[in-house]
């Protein structure tokens, strides 16, 4: 399947609201060629000469529903800091993640959020729990694993998760105080 910019559904179309499925494991063939390619669009997404040249729009992960493929699927690569300011590089290919806990305590970007399927811009927080537990099989170590993310790799499962329940970024945002900080909320 070819995924760019042209490809990848909007939320003009409504499909883009429906519910993804589990998929059945060990993946088929059809499920896991899908999700290498999903996992390839992202990190060729963020190589300037290939996103120009194949019409990638930069992202850190994609959902299977948004090239029209209703599976809980899902690619992320994200580049972070640890605690001591040190460079941390996610990559997973998630089949069937699911949160299996979630901190009280709120986080959110200050620079809010943005999607593959929205083009345009929706300001305003999109306020969600600074950390999670998840539950999934992983393609890349080829295992069942339990990611404990926190602060930005948080917020971006918690994205993509969302996807496989047709919610996009900006049903979050609170209309009437799109920039109001929940207290305790942790800035990223
Ligand atoms: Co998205």
């Amino acid at each position: 399947m070819v995924i760019n910019n042209d490809t990848i559904l909007k939320d003009n179309d409504p499909f883009i609201r429906h519910e993804s499925v589990p998929v059945e494991l060990p993946l088929s063939a059809e499920d896991e060629t899908l999700l290498r390619e999903m996992f390839q669009y992202v990190v060729d997404s963020t190589d300037e000469e290939k996103a120009e040249k194949y019409n990638l729009r930069p992202a850190v992960g994609i959902s299977a529903i948004q090239v029209g493929v209703p599976k809980q699927l899902t690619a992320v690569v994200v580049d972070d800091e640890d605690k001591n300011g040190n460079p941390v590089h996610y990559e997973y290919m998630l089949v069937n993640p699911k949160i299996i806990s979630s901190s009280v305590q709120k986080a959110y970007l200050s620079s809010g959020e943005g999607c593959l399927s929205v083009e345009e811009e929706h300001q305003g927080y999109v306020v969600r729990s600074a950390r999670i537990k998840v539950k999934a099989f992983d393609l890349i170590s080829g295992k069942n694993i339990e990611i404990r993310a926190r602060d930005y790799l948080a917020i971006v499962l918690q994205h993509e998760l969302d996807h496989f329940k047709g919610i996009l970024f900006y049903d979050h945002i609170n209309h009437d105080d799109p920039f109001s900080h929940p207290p305790g909320a942790i800035e990223i």
